[in-house]
């Protein structure tokens, strides 16, 4: 046999193996209705967000009042007593 075909047969093989669908024997599918609670992607355009209402300005508020403490001002981090590092 050439190299070639040696070689050709050696991928199909790999191939194959690859393909065939593993059986670990437990576990379920899924429902539409779980792989559509864990679909959250959110994308940078928004598209993906639950309907919102609400500012900059009110979002600003917010934030100063209940996420500075912990993550600055900017958003820059804060080192905070008894949080998650
Ligand atoms: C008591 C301190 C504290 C407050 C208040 C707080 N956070 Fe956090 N936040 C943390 C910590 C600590 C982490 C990192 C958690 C981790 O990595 O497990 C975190 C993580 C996050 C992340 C994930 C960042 C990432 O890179 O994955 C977001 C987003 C976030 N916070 C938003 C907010 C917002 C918005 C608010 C205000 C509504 C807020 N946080 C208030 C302490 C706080």
């Amino acid at each position: 046999m050439s190299r070639n075909a040696l070689s050709l047969l050696l991928m199909v093989a790999i191939t194959g193996q690859a393909l065939a669908a593993p059986r670990y024997n437990f576990g379920r599918v899924p429902t539409p209705e779980e792989i559509a609670g864990w679909d959250i992607d959110v994308r940078p355009d928004g598209a993906g967000l639950p309907p919102g209402q609400g500012s900059v300005k009110q979002g600003q508020e917010v934030y100063a009042n209940a996420c500075a403490a912990c993550h600055g001002d900017k958003g820059e981090g804060k080192r905070v007593e008894g949080a998650a590092p």
